[in-house]
Order: structure tokens, then sequence, then C-alpha cells
């Protein structure tokens, strides 16, 4: 079983906090007892309403440690208040929460190759977290390349992806191509989906608790919870046999095996 998962995204707004949430009250409702992070904030108010919806009564400085102002990439928001982040301390942050709960839902900040500094991208977060990845993508179109392009930089830096939720970012009935999205995807890179979440009217900004429900009943979230330790292990040696030379071509293929020992 997991203890935690990293939720992030092909670019920034395309349902991270939505998804993440949504994990967490799917968790709740298996007996999973859920707590939250967002390590890094630039704006917005996602580590709040994280911990809102997690019920979780750690200290918002310990969800979220680095905050900023301004609704920039890390590097630069955190450039232009003098400051800058420190993994040391996310890790610190990180196992005091892993400590608490059962299990951690951690949403990143936009995608896999936003810089927190000048040194660091998200991406080297996630392996000094040692964490397994959520992918968050749009279920419209140019989506196929912004999902293939994410999945080759997890796949070249030995990142274990745990499947893909594609969320819909407009209204109506799945188009043809929100419908094929997954399937090439699937086809071309052997990773899960997790699940196809439609876009929901929101009233006045409220994000309610049965709408979390309704998406969470939509995503496979034992999957996410429950690949076994054996299943992992294989994975891990699968990614680093194949994935080390990195050759991009080589890396989505590597994805591809990686995905598949995981899945047997
Ligand atoms: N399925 C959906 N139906 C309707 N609205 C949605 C859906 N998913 C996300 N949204 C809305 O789209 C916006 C962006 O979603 P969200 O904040 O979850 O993205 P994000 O990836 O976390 O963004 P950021 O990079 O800023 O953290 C929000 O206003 C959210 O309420
Ligand atoms: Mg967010």
């Amino acid at each position: 079983m997991r203890r935690a998962v990293f939720v992030t995204a092909t670019d920034t707004d395309i349902g991270k906090t939505m998804i993440a949430s949504a994990l967490v009250v799917g968790m709740r409702e298996r007996g999973i007892r859920c707590g939250v992070m967002k390590p890094v904030q630039c704006a917005g108010n996602d580590a709040l309403f994280l911990k809102r919806v997690s019920g979780a009564g750690d200290p918002l400085g310990i969800i979220n440690p680095f905050s900023f102002r301004r609704p920039l990439s890390p590097h630069l928001a955190a450039r232009l208040e003098s400051r800058h982040i420190s993994l040391k301390k996310i890790l610190r942050c990180y196992e005091m929460l892993r400590e608490r709960h059962d299990f951690l839902v951690v949403e990143g900040a936009g995608g896999l190759l936003v810089p927190l500094s000048g040194r660091m991208l998200v991406a080297d977060m996630i392996k000094a977290l040692d964490l397994d990845i959520v992918i968050v993508a749009r279920a419209g179109l140019g989506t196929i390349n912004h999902t293939l392009l994410t999945i080759e930089a997890a796949a070249r830096r030995n990142i274990r992806i745990v499947g893909i939720v594609y969320n819909q970012s407009t209204r109506g009935p799945l188009t043809v191509c929100e419908e094929d999205n997954p399937v090439i995807i699937r086809k071309l890179s052997a990773i899960r989906t997790l699940g196809l979440v439609p876009f929901r009217k929101i009233q006045r900004g409220r994000v309610s608790v049965e709408l979390l429900r309704d998406i969470a009943g939509r995503i496979d979230i034992d999957a996410i919870v429950g690949d076994s330790p054996a299943q992992r292990e294989r994975a891990r040696d699968v990614a680093g046999r194949n994935v080390q030379p990195i050759a991009p071509h080589r890396a989505m293929a590597a994805a591809r095996r990686n995905a598949g020992a995981r899945e047997e």
C-alpha cells in the first residue's frame, strides 16, 4: 500500500486542487485518515482549501511551508520576496505530516519542470520526497502532446507514474477528441487512466463535498492506494534499468514497460 502520492499536472490551472481534494474525500470514505500538503504555493489558497477538505488539524505552516504572494513560477515569486525554497524544510514538514496520517496527498505547483530555484525543479522535489505521481491532464484538444511530454519527463527521472486523471475543462458532453485522448495516450505510453472527470458547474466558486464525492467516484482511488510493495519493487527495477541512458525516445518505451510491470 502507498502512504502518499504527489498530484502534478500538465500545466497550471488544470485541476490539481480539485482532483487532490476529491482524492482526500475518497480516501476518507474508505476509512483512510488522509492528510494534505502543498509544499509551495504562489498566490491563491490551495493549501487552506485542502486543509479544510481534509479536516486535518495540522498547522497551515506545516501543510504549506512556502507561500508567496505573486502568481508566478515559484523561482521568481521567491526571488521577488528575497527568499529561497529549502528542500530540507519541505522534507521535515513532509515527514511530520506522514507520521500523523495514514496517507498524504501532496499537491505540486504547475507541472513537473516548473523551477523552484535556478537549480531545482518540481521534479527534483518529487524525487527527494520519493513519491509516485498522479498526473492531472486536460481532457480536450492539446492534451496528447502535454501529457506525453510529462510522461517522458517523469520516466527519464525514474519518477513512477500511478496514472492519469483527465479533467474536462469545458461544459457539455464528451467530444470525440475527449473520448479518444485517454485511449491513444494509453496506447502510446501504457500509463493507465485513473478517471475521466466531467466539467461541473460550480456555484459562486463554492466546491461542495458532494461535488468532490462525485468526482472521487469517477477516479480509481483503489489503484492509487493499492499497488503492492512487490509490484512497486518490480516497477522500480524496470524503470531503473531502462531509463538511465536518458534518451527521450527510449524514455517513453521505458514508461510503457514500467506501467506494464505495475499492472501485471
Ligand atoms: N471538473 C471541473 N469542473 C468545473 N470546474 C473545474 C473542474 N476542475 C477544475 N475546475 C476549476 O478550474 C479552476 C482550476 O482548477 P484547480 O484550481 O484545481 O487547478 P490547479 O491545477 O490546482 O491550479 P494551480 O496550478 O493554480 O494550483 C478552478 O477554478 C476550479 O474550480
Ligand atoms: Mg492548485
